[in-house]
């Protein structure tokens, strides 16, 4: 129940300002974001890959509302991705986007978008490593996949995200199959009306499913985002009847969630890739990771109570 209310409040002004003003916010907020600048997040890369982890890196930030700031967020892309040159992780290291960050809600704003990320995308090709685009709402989708075909065409290996709660998504994931994409396949962290998407839980993880059989057979590269246990068991055993080799597919799970469990799939043989985000403009993120688990929700309240 209180999901989708926590997700009505990620996309409120008011209540932006008012958790991310208090300052008993920060210790709940360091649990999922890994620091607020360059500086902060480069040890924890370190850290996450000596520990035989791989990472995908999102500068936070969505919705904005200016072209500036989404050439801000181009730019803070670019001085991450050369300090990541100076540690040689090639495509250990990759980069998520959100084109909303990049200016596709402003007028103008699907060019805008594709501008802003191209530039990334290339950088992120000259030191060996790649970019996969988010997935945000249901009504930016078109936009992404035109972009994410528009990149391939000089970028191949620029990946993308599908969401199962989706309907549309198990058409999205034969196209994507067929045309040998990188896909990372998650349930769907935003809220979105019945008219489009499964509500129930237990029809998502069907679909999840569904979709997961669909990758695992075609010619593209699976990206399993998920840390739910029977997903990640179902992973497996579809990816042993398709034929797939441990590194024919990866998992990834989110920094701060279950972190034992990205340790033990890395040591049996997995690659795992740790979706790290950092920055100051973490609300969005930070709220939909409440949203999903309303124990974190308790957590919080209690750290806003006990300070
Ligand atoms: P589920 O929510 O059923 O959780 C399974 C178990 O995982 C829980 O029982 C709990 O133990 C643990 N868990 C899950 N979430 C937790 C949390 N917030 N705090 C603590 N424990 C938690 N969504 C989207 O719409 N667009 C996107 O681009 C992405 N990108 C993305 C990248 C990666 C690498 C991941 C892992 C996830 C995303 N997501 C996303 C988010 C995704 O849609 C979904 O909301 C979360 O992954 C939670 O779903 P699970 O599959 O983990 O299952």
């Amino acid at each position: 129940m209180l999901g989708p209310v926590i997700l009505a409040a990620s996309r409120s002004d008011a209540m932006r300002r008012l958790v991310s003003a208090a300052p008993m916010t920060k210790p709940v907020v360091e649990r999922f974001i890994a620091g607020e600048t360059v500086d902060e997040v480069v040890p924890i890369v370190k850290h996450l890959t000596d520990g035989g982890l791989e990472v995908s890196l999102d500068v936070v930030g969505e919705d904005i509302t200016t072209p500036e700031r989404s050439t801000a967020a181009r730019d803070a892309y670019l001085e991450l991705i050369e300090r990541l040159d100076g540690l040689g992780l090639g495509e250990r290291a990759e980069m998520s986007v959100k084109l909303s960050l990049f200016g596709q809600a402003l007028p103008g704003g699907h060019e805008l978008a594709l501008a802003n990320v191209r530039p990334v995308v290339e950088a992120a090709a000259r030191i060996g490593t790649t970019v996969t685009l988010d997935a945000e709402d249901h009504t930016t989708l078109d936009s992404m996949f035109a972009i994410h075909e528009e990149l391939r065409k000089d970028f191949p290996e620029t990946g993308c995200v599908i969401q199962a709660y989706l309907f549309r998504t198990e058409d999205d994931a034969r196209r994507l199959a067929a045309d040998g994409s990188r896909v990372r396949i998650v349930k769907g962290a935003y809220k979105e009306p019945a008219s489009v998407a499964y509500q129930d839980k237990a029809a998502i993880d069907k679909a999840y499913v569904r979709i997961l059989k669909i990758l695992m057979e075609g010619q593209g590269y699976p990206m399993i985002g998920s840390h739910d246990p029977r997903l990640i068991a179902i992973t497996q055993e579809l990816a042993r009847r398709a034929g797939r080799k441990l590194h024919e597919y990866e998992f990834q799970m989110l920094y701060g969630i279950r972190g034992e469990e990205q340790v033990r799939l890395a040591a049996e043989g997995h690659r795992v890739r740790v979706y790290t985000a950092y920055g100051t403009d973490w609300y969005g993120y930070f709220m939909r990771r409440l949203a999903e688990k309303p124990a974190n929700l308790l957590f919080f309240a209690r750290s806003l109570i006990t300070k």
